[in-house]
């Protein structure tokens, strides 16, 4: 059991595309174990291989808390994704101190295989259908950030720059026009 060093937006590995998991061996329930460590240790409530440098398409999430699942995800893939879009607020492990405003369809069905190699379906609706293809973007190698519209861009724009050269936001003044 280890937490492992979870990669920003100013390492490249997060832009790389992450491979297919072959194996469905003790190394890759060891991979599973430490992201869980990591995401709790960070609070949490999703986090996908790449974040902590393992280009490997796994996908963690716990949003018990919130009224839906803990879940590990392998190799998944979307079957179905709903047309009725939610506009709704989104944050990053691998951008901190960041959220931003983001459309994500309602719901999305998917197949993956659990951490045994089954193959498993889930339909997920909300925060839940939102985490997974957050989550799953992160496997194809895209931040949240470039998935905005340029006006909400804008925004953040300048503290992305900040993350992206290695400083975090607390090290730094944040801009005038932002009070909190
Ligand atoms: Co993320």
């Amino acid at each position: 059991m280890a937490e492992r060093r979870i990669r920003t937006i100013a390492d490249n590995v997060l832009y790389k595309p992450s491979k297919l998991v072959e194996n469905f061996d003790s190394q890759l329930r060891d991979l599973v174990r430490d992201m869980y460590d990591t995401m709790y240790d960070a609070n949490g409530v999703g986090l996908a291989a790449v974040q902590i440098g393992v280009l490997k398409r796994v996908l963690v999430i716990d949003l018990e808390k919130s009224g839906f699942i803990r879940g590990t995800f392998v190799n998944p893939e979307v079957i179905e994704m709903s047309d009725e879009l939610i506009d709704s607020e989104e944050g990053c492990l691998s951008v901190p101190g960041l959220v931003s405003n983001l459309l994500r369809p309602k719901s999305v069905k998917i197949k993956y295989f659990n951490v045994f190699g089954e193959p498993q379906e889930l339909y997920a609706q909300d925060l839940l259908a939102r985490a997974i293809l957050h989550e799953m973007d992160h496997l194809d190698g895209k931040v949240f950030i470039d998935l905005l519209e340029p006006d909400r861009y804008k925004v953040i724009e300048d503290e992305v720059e900040i993350i992206r050269s290695g400083e975090s936001l607390s090290e730094k003044k944040l801009p005038a026009y932002r009070s909190n």
